[in-house]
């Protein structure tokens, strides 16, 4: 059994507003259903970013090995790399002076990730590291050649599911593993027409209500849970005016659900809540104002062609 998910499900469940964390979405099936939605029309972000990156190749090579350096890409949270894998190309054909760091935490992603890197670029020199955010920075800090540059990528709006108070906290504690001249590229999804927003949560073939639901269905296989997962609905709410897109499942029905690993017993009233996660947007101010509470220099906004998503570049 994996202690911190029996933990973290326990602490969720009981707490007075109920809450699971969105960490635990990626297992095999969750994996797959997240591939899928990256692939719905109404999931503009990842067409939106892969745009920058094809369209920012070039410069991004240039900004890496500024100085002639050697440097280390470092994927923090690399999902299944299609975004990334257009920048390796890139850096590959280039014959670049770098090395490949791939963080996630999810075994099954990294699992993807390997087999297509290794059939990709089989001379690169790549590390998987299957750990969390903060172990492979210690990792690679302990390894850590005086000239290299580190490249840190955190893309994909995976600070989205932060509040803005954890955002600086994140953000400050990565600096602490970052020199002079290093870089921190952090995707982030901008504030558009609400309608547009809501819809890539809420698509029409329903695939992001079964990733939420299969939070119920990991409860159930892992720790002996008895969710009927189709006693509850999906539903994602976004107020433009903070930003927030927030996700929940509702309990449609009064009802009692018990975890057996947990010894748990859980009463759901009806349209009793579960909130699985917040998907911020920003603007380019909000932007600049908490990169620099975290100490971090705005270097470039890279914004796709749409103006619905951008890549940040920081430096220390
Ligand atoms: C990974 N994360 C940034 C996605 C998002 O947009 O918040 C996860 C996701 N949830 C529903 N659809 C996609």
């Amino acid at each position: 059994m994996n202690q911190e998910f029996a933990n973290d499900v326990k602490a969720g469940l009981t707490a007075e507003s109920k809450y699971l964390l969105p960490k635990y979405f990626y297992d095999a099936r969750g994996s797959w259903l997240f591939q899928q939605i990256m692939q719905l029309p109404e999931y503009y972000l990842t067409k939106c970013e892969s745009d920058v990156i094809t369209n920012n190749t070039e410069r991004a090579l240039k900004l890496f090995s500024r100085g002639n350096k050697r440097f280390n890409v470092i994927d923090m949270g690399v999902g299944d790399g299609l975004k990334t894998k257009i920048l390796l190309e890139y850096l590959v054909g280039q014959k670049a002076n770098f090395e490949y760091s791939a963080i996630d935490l999810s075994t099954a992603i990294m699992e993807i990730l390997e087999d297509s890197i290794n059939a990709a670029f089989p001379d690169m020199d790549y590390r998987p590291m299957n750990m969390d955010y903060f172990a492979a920075l210690e990792q690679l800090a302990a390894n850590s050649k005086k000239n290299v540059r580190k490249v840190l990528l955190f893309l994909g709006s995976n600070i989205g599911n932060f509040t803005n108070e954890e955002t600086v906290a994140f953000l400050t504690k990565v600096k602490g593993y970052l020199q002079k001249g290093d870089l921190l590229i952090v995707g982030f999804d901008l504030k558009k027409r609400p309608e547009i927003i809501y819809k890539a949560y809420n698509d029409t073939k329903g695939t992001t209500a079964a990733f939420n639901l299969n939070l119920l269905h990991r409860i159930n296989s892992e720790l002996g849970g008895n969710f009927k997962p189709n006693y509850f609905r999906f539903y994602p709410f976004y107020n433009p005016q903070n930003g927030e897109l927030q996700s929940y499942l509702v309990s449609q029905k009064k009802q009692t659900v018990e975890i057996k690993a947990l010894d748990l017993t859980i009463e759901f009233d009806q349209w009793e809540a579960i909130h699985t996660e917040l998907s911020k947007k920003y603007t380019l101010n909000e932007i600049e104002d908490l990169a620099e509470q975290a100490g971090f220099k705005v270097e470039q906004h890279l914004v796709d062609g749409k103006g619905y998503f951008v890549d940040t570049v920081l430096t220390v």
